[in-house]
This record gives C-alpha cells, structure tokens and sequence, in this order.
C-alpha cells in the first residue's frame, strides 16, 4: 500500500507486515535470549559440580590444584595399597585405592569423618583411616570399627574411562555391611 505526504510523494506504508513483525520479534527475542544466556551460564556452572566431558557418568576426578588426574599418570606415582586424595563428587576428598600395578579400584572412599567433618588420613602403618580429630577409626574399605563416628566412610563408584578417573554416586547397598547407604 502507499501513501502520499504532504509533498506529494509516494511512500510505502510505515507499518511493517505481520511476517516482517514476527521476523523482527524472533531476531530480538534471539539477541535478548543470547545476552541472557551468556551472562548466566557461566554463573550457573560455578555452582554445579564439574561434569565430564563426553557425557560419560560422573565427574572427573581431580588433583590438589583442581586439575583432572589421568589414570596412567596416578598409577606411575602410586603403589598398589595406597589410598590417596583426589576431588571427587562435589569436590568432596575422595580416597582412590590402588588396587594392582594397573589398577584402581572400583570404588572411593569420602575422606569426611561422619563424626563432626574432619579430614581422616590413611595411616598405611595401621591399615586404618585414624581420624585426628577425636580418635574415631575406620578400616581400610572405610568402614567405621572405633567411635565416637557414628557410621561408616561414604562410598563413591569409580571407573577408569579413555584413562580419565571417573567418580559417580554410590546409591546401592553398602557392601561392607549390608546397610542402605546413609549418604544416598
Ligand atoms: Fe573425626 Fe571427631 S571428627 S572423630
């Protein structure tokens, strides 16, 4: 449709159509929705627990600087029987056992003492988890054998991906004494 002004010349009519109209609102809604999401995303995924890549379950393990272990580089540094701390689930200090010259084993054990939260160590000598806090013992599957911990060491499953060191949460029976798994 055109319009004359007051000058006599022709123009197309200002309104736009309702194609042009729901073209411009897409455009818009998609520049608004991009901003919107890349200011939020990132904030977002600070708060949530690093996933792996490849969407294979669970999250990388990681060392003391946050970096993910490999599998190869953790069996060259440790011997079988060692039970060391990585980050596993949501950050938590997760003890890996090496259980042969190429093999970790298939599960974690949550370094927190369910007593009142304090890191327990691995004490090789003893072959125990002695907490320093208050005197509480666990065996070496974690397993609480002296209080005042109440329960044992949570378990995580673990699995060694592409030589990426996965941890995963343990929902099933805890099979050092048959118990529904507190943490889960
Ligand atoms: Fe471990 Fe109290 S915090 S025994």
């Amino acid at each position: 449709m055109t319009n004359t002004d007051a000058l006599g010349r022709e123009n197309e009519d200002q309104a736009p159509d309702p194609a042009r109209r729901q073209l411009l609102n897409l455009i818009t809604f998609g520049a608004v929705t991009g901003v919107v999401g890349g200011v939020l995303y990132p904030a977002l995924r600070f708060f949530l627990p690093p996933r792996a890549r490849g969407g294979a379950a669970g999250v990388l393990a990681r060392d003391e600087l946050g970096n993910p272990i490999s599998a190869s580089g953790w069996l060259r540094a440790h011997k079988p029987g060692e039970r060391s701390l990585v980050q596993g689930l949501k950050g938590d200090p997760t003890y890996l056992i090496v259980t042969g010259d190429d093999a970790i084993g298939s599960y974690g054990i949550n370094a927190i003492c369910t007593h009142l939260g304090c890191v327990v160590p691995w004490n090789a000598a003893a072959g125990k988890f002695i907490c320093p806090c208050h005197g509480s013992q666990y065996d070496e599957a974690g397993q609480v054998v002296r209080g005042p911990a109440p329960l044992s060491l949570a378990l995580a499953h673990v699995q060694v991906d592409n030589d990426q060191v996965l941890v995963s949460p343990w929902n099933e029976t805890d099979f050092r004494d048959g118990s529904r798994p507190w943490w889960a």
